[in-house]
């Protein structure tokens, strides 16, 4: 059965394109470079070297946050059960998920595993055994992060909503994402909510926004876990 995203890929920068969207950020290379930015926080502030970690991107789409993150990280790697998605990954270490319940990597093979933007598109009834397939790709001590649209944020809800990608799209809570992991065996760490200025507003407003981390109105939110 090909997969949802296959019906998007060719034309997936377009189907992105929104008023709202666009009055938010006017490049769209603002959305992934706040994920990144978030994503190398959480291990400075741990003292922790990034160059140093592998890193899979699971339900990678098109590559666009693991090319921007690959000078950062000793080793990066996607899956995605789209193979039209991931034909515009080209150069970067990708592999098809033909079952859209296992990634296609062994055990224990990388140190942070994230899912970004993935789990609201897929079946409630699969993300249980896909969060487990995400931790059984994790080294121990390694952390599987999950990034997703916030349903408590007025204008995601609005998005989302007028979005075509997301006509199938279930959104889910952080308070969910955090029992998904927590259920999949890997330890709670924490939530930090970002995106909640536009990218204008955000060049000077960038503290006040660290500030909001734990207040679950941003636009977006990342559970940070670890498996022990
Ligand atoms: C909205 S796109 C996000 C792509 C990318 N993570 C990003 O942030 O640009 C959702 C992606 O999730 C993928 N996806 C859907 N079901 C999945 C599953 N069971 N496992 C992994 N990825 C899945 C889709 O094929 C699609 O590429």
């Amino acid at each position: 059965m090909p997969a949802e995203f296959d019906a998007y890929a060719r034309t997936y920068a377009e189907h992105l394109k929104d008023p709202f969207r666009e009055q938010f950020a006017s490049n769209s290379c603002f959305f992934p470079n706040k994920k990144l930015l978030l994503i190398r926080d959480f291990f400075q502030r741990r003292a922790q070297d990034t160059r140093a970690l592998s890193w899979i991107d699971l339900g990678c789409g098109q590559g666009e946050l693991l090319r921007l993150g690959q000078p950062h990280f000793a080793a990066v790697a996607g899956c995605d059960p789209s193979d039209r998605m991931i034909k515009e990954c080209v150069n970067l270490n990708v592999r098809h998920q033909r079952v859209p319940d296992h990634i296609p990597f062994s055990d224990e093979s990388f140190d942070l595993v994230t899912a970004v933007c993935v789990y609201h598109h897929v079946d409630v009834a699969l993300r249980g055994a896909l969060a487990q397939e995400a931790v059984r790709v994790l080294k121990p001590g390694g952390i599987f992060c999950i990034i997703e649209h916030n349903p408590f944020n007025p204008i995601t809800q609005l998005i989302v909503r007028r979005s075509p990608v997301d006509v199938n799209a279930r959104l889910l809570t952080a308070d969910t994402a955090k029992r998904l992991s927590h259920a999949a065996g890997v330890q709670f760490i924490e939530t930090r909510y970002f995106l909640y200025f536009p990218e204008r507003v955000y060049r000077s407003l960038a503290g006040l926004e660290n500030c909001l981390a734990r207040t679950p109105l941003g636009g977006q939110f990342a559970i940070f876990s670890r498996k022990s």
